[in-house]
């Protein structure tokens, strides 16, 4: 039996890769900081599943946090087969208004956890000739977006990298950029959304459906939904100017998350 660890399952994504990857058969390892949710979530998904899953509860915004999934990641006697670094969480408000110590934590979960827990589980995957990273990055690292697309923008940049140099190692890595998707993240960050129109909205479930396909098809770059592959496409055309000036009026407070 494989094993896969999930950085943010509790809720919302996350919590749909657990679900699927419980069903699919894979014993997990759940990371996030609500123990008691994480506990609750593990029996749940035992019962249902008969798979074996652990918990893990760890801040990413914290050096122990971090350090306590690099460990699990790095334990050869209990490989973890399939990594999928999906914490993350919006600032509420234009660049100038958020606290620094906000975008810092954003950049801590968001970049530095990315970069080191991919680390840690892709040298024994690449080891053992085995092993796939889904790093959960955004449509917003496309467009200009203050530090949150920035952050997203480096997750892209670094998996796609990061899959080119392990080409042929056996490892896979995809960055996975959802679009609007209904999970907690809004109502955390204090965002609205009653201008969001209802065709943007994405099923967690599917989404994650989609992104299996794509890793077992060897893509490094995930953009679910015919309706967000075509509206990127139409961002890479559009002048970086008027993108910015679209984001910046609506995006802060309201666009693709
Ligand atoms: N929803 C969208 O529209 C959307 C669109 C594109 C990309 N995304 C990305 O998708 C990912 C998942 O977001 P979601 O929409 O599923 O949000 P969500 O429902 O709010 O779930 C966030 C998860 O991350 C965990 N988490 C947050 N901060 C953490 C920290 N410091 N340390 C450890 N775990 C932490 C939360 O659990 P605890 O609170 O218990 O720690 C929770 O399990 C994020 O990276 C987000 O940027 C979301």
């Amino acid at each position: 039996m494989t094993t896969a660890l999930i950085t943010g399952a509790t809720s919302g994504i996350g919590a749909a890769f657990a679900r699927r990857l419980a069903h699919d058969g894979h014993n997990l390892v759940l990371v996030a900081r609500d123990e008691k949710r994480l506990h609750r979530q593990a029996t749940e998904l035992h019962d249902l599943h008969g798979i074996e899953a652990s918990v893990l509860s760890a801040d990413l915004a914290t050096e122990e946090g971090i350090a306590t999934v690099e460990e699990r990641l790095g334990d050869r006697k209990h490989p973890v087969d399939l990594l999928v670094n999906n914490a993350g969480f919006g600032n509420k408000g234009e660049y100038l208004d958020v606290p620094m110590d906000d975008e810092l934590a954003m950049l801590k979960v968001h970049c530095e956890a990315v970069l080191r827990l991919t680390t840690a589980a892709v040298r024994g995957m690449r080891e053992r000739r085995r092993g796939g990273v889904v790093n959960v990055a955004s449509v917003a690292a496309f467009v200009p977006r203050g530090t949150y697309g920035a952050s997203k923008a480096w997750v892209v940049q670094f998996t796609q990298g990061a899959a080119r140099d392990l080409a042929d190692s056996g490892v896979r890595l995809m960055a996975l950029c959802p679009g609007f998707v209904r999970t907690e993240f809004h109502q955390r960050a204090g965002m609205g959304t009653d201008n969001i129109p209802g065709w943007m909205w994405l099923d967690a479930d599917k989404l994650v459906d989609a992104a299996m396909k794509d890793l077992a098809r060897g893509r490094s770059l995930s953009i679910p939904d015919p309706r967000y592959k075509a509206l990127m496409g139409a961002a890479k055309l559009a002048p970086r100017g008027m993108l910015g000036g679209l984001t910046s009026r609506t995006g802060r407070k309201f666009g693709p998350k």
